[in-house]
Order: C-alpha cells, then sequence, then structure tokens
C-alpha cells in the first residue's frame, strides 16, 4: 500500500516525535527534523531486516529510529557536534543501539557497513544558527559549491555501498529571492552522475501549513520528493558504441581504446565479468584544436558532456580537462541505450599501462 509514487504522511504519534526538551535545546528548535513515519516506508522496501541503514546527515537521528523500528540496525553521521548528541540522546531514550559519527563524508566515514543509505538533505539557503563547522551545508553560500560538496559526500556513499544496495535521498526545491531554485532536480542530476536512477516518489506531509519565515528557502513544508537511487553498473550499448566510434574515425578524430572496451572488443564477451559500464579513450592533447572540434563534434550529436558529473560544454580550456581524470560524453537514445565515452587525454595518462589495443576504422 505504502510503496505507491506517492505518500500521504500522518504526523508521528507522540512517542516518535523528537522530544520538546531536546527540540528546545536546538538552535533551529528541531524546524529540521524529519518524521520517522517519513522514513519507515523506505527502510521496509529497500533494505532487509538485520541489515543496516545509514543517513550521512543523521541530525535527530530521526532514520536511525525508524531502521530501529524496523528491526534494522543504524548508523550516522551529522557535522555538528550539538545535533549529534540530541541525536544519540534521543536514540539512547528508546534504548537503540545505533552510533553517530561527529564530522561529515568523505574525511568521517560510517560507523558500520551498511546496505542502504536513506536521508534528508540539509537545505542550501538555511538561516543556521549553529556552530560554524567547516563544512556545515547549511553555511555555504554558494550554490554550485553547495552541489559539489553535497556530490563528494555522496560519492562517498556510494564508495561504501555494496553493488545493488540502495541510496535514497529527499528534497523538495527552494525559492531564494524571487525565484525558485530546483534543488531537487539538481540532486536527481548529482546522484544519477553516480548512481543508476530507479524511481521518485512525492512524500505529502499531512500537516498545517507552515508559515514561511521571510528568506525561509522552502515552500509551507508539505512536500517533498524521494528519489531512489541504486548502486550498480550500467552497461553500454556496445553495437551503439562501436557504431559512434566508427562515426568519430570517419569524421576525421583518431583515439586509441584502452580499459574493458577494448578488452571486450580484443576477446569477446567471455573474457569480461560484467559487460563494460563505458569505452575509454585517450585522445593525443598535442593539437588543442582538434580536441575543441571534438567537443562541438560531441555536442551537436547531443552528446551530454560532463567532468565529474560537472555539465561542461564546449569551448573546454584544456587545463581544465587536463585536471580531471577524463571528460564523459554520453547520449541515450529513446529505446534506453546508453553509449558513453569517458575520454582521457593521452600525456595526463602517461602512466597508464600499455594500451592493449588499436581499433582501426
Ligand atoms: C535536514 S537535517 C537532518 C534531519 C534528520 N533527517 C532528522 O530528521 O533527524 C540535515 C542535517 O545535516 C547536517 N549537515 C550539514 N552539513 C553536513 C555535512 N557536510 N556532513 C554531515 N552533516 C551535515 C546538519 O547539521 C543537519 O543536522
Amino acid at each position: 500500500m505504502d510503496s505507491r509514487s506517492w505518500l500521504l504522511l500522518e504526523p508521528d504519534p507522540p512517542e516518535h516525535r523528537l522530544p520538546d526538551d531536546l527540540r528546545a535545546r536546538d538552535g533551529l528548535g528541531g524546524r529540521d527534523c524529519g518524521w520517522v513515519a517519513q522514513m519507515r516506508p523506505f527502510v521496509r522496501h529497500f533494505s532487509r531486516p538485520g541489515e543496516t541503514v545509514f543517513d550521512p546527515f543523521c541530525g535527530f537521528a530521526t532514520t536511525l529510529l525508524a531502521a530501529a523500528l524496523e528491526d534494522r540496525r543504524g548508523c550516522g553521521v551529522e557535522i555538528d557536534p550539538e545535533r549529534a548528541a540530541l541525536g544519540r540522546e534521543r536514540l539512547a531514550r528508546h534504548g537503540v543501539d545505533a552510533p553517530i559519527a561527529t564530522g561529515s563524508l568523505p574525511d568521517t566515514p560510517a560507523p558500520r557497513a551498511y546496505s542502504l543509505c536513506l536521508t534528508n538533505v540539509p537545505y542550501f539557503g538555511c538561516r543556521w544558527p549553529g556552530r560554524d563547522e567547516a563544512g556545515q551545508l547549511y553555511l555555504e553560500r554558494d550554490y554550485a559549491a553547495y552541489l559539489q560538496r553535497v556530490r563528494d559526500i555522496f560519492h562517498a556513499v556510494r564508495e561504501a555501498l555494496p553493488q545493488g544496495g540502495y541510496c535514497i535521498a529527499m528534497a523538495e526545491n527552494l525559492i531564494v529571492g524571487d525565484r525558485m531554485l530546483p534543488l531537487a532536480w539538481d540532486l536527481g542530476r548529482v546522484l544519477g552522475n553516480l548512481f543508476v536512477a530507479r524511481e521518485e516518489r512525492l512524500l505529502c506531509y499531512a500537516r498545517p501549513p507552515q508559515p514561511r519565515a521571510p528568506g525561509d528557502p522552502r515552500s509551507d513544508r508539505s512536500h517533498e520528493y524521494a528519489l531512489v537511487f541504486q548502486k550498480q553498473p550500467e552497461t553500454i550499448c556496445l553495437q551503439s558504441t562501436c557504431d559512434e566510434l566508427d562515426a568519430m574515425r570517419a569524421a576525421g578524430f583518431g583515439y586509441t581504446l584502452h580499459g574493458s572496451f577494448a578488452h571486450w572488443l580484443a576477446h569477446g564477451e567471455e573474457a569480461l565479468k560484467r559487460p563494460p559500464a563505458d569505452a575509454d579513450l585517450l585522445l593525443d592533447d598535442g593539437d588543442p584544436e582538434a580536441l575543441d572540434r571534438l567537443l562541438h563534434w560531441l555536442h551537436e550529436r547531443h552528446y551530454e558532456l560532463s567532468l565529474w558529473g560537472e555539465p561542461v560544454r564546449p569551448p573546454l580550456r584544456l587545463e581544465r580537462w587536463a585536471e580531471h581524470w577524463y571528460l564523459r560524453a554520453q547520449r541515450r537514445d529513446r529505446l534506453g541505450r546508453l553509449v558513453r565515452l569517458d575520454l582521457g587525454l593521452a600525456s595526463r595518462h602517461a602512466q597508464l599501462p600499455p594500451v592493449p589495443l588499436q581499433r582501426d576504422g
């Protein structure tokens, strides 16, 4: 019943709410505390009893309490020491043993191995009256820097999540100044570069509308999106990738292939544990103009270009490309077939082992 694409949530019963005395000790009065009822369906649907649920922004430990009520283990990371202490005290009152580490990913790892990451992201633009901890996302002044930090944190989440595990993040779009800032959609894009997107659910909170304080970036706080992602290797369409590589060669762009796609071309499917997730290309960066032409060519063929998940468009400074291991160019057709080319610069990859194969046009 509660696995529909929208959920109408009732406020938590008093015994699950953040106790008034803990709320009173918080700088924001617990305004950003979520509901246990918001988390429970996701714990049930995306983990099994006995598994561990991790919240990288665990605040008052609502997710960890929801995990315990569903017979899962929990653990969290929270950057604000006072919040972390409130979360621990709340759990102790419920007799729940779920460690909360004070700090932030990636420097502070999850205190337990986990199979589900479930969280409410800290909203950009929140007026945070608490401590000025370095890395506190509530204090980030710049939206692009905020998204970059969020990306780094979820990158660390992915590193520790086993294959097949889910990462679920909740957020809504914001109002900043006189315009909407599409935080939920940008978060979807950031996570979509790290995980496979599975579904969205709309959470509707049945509560009286909360008056919006001037400058409050949230709406009347009666809805959020739950964005459901899974750690799974994406597989590219091998035939479409070969066709694209041939087209690239025919358009006059040279490259050398390496990595799993080259291996597949040379030895066939049996040689790989799983199908390639991308095609790794090395490009000669002795001719910046040719690289610029290639980026325009890819752009005109409707490839999405990105550096570590951040979209880019030509022209692109070669130094910026060289700062990254590769530039990703990917496109998906209406049958869902994915072509993903990771374009590395030969001078940057000089330390790679000998390239096993050249693909001739
Ligand atoms: C929306 S609140 C989480 C509330 C939590 N879902 C609950 O209901 O108990 C977001 C939390 O993220 C914390 N936070 C902000 N930046 C962080 C970072 N870089 N690493 C870890 N926690 C962070 C904030 O201090 C805040 O407590």
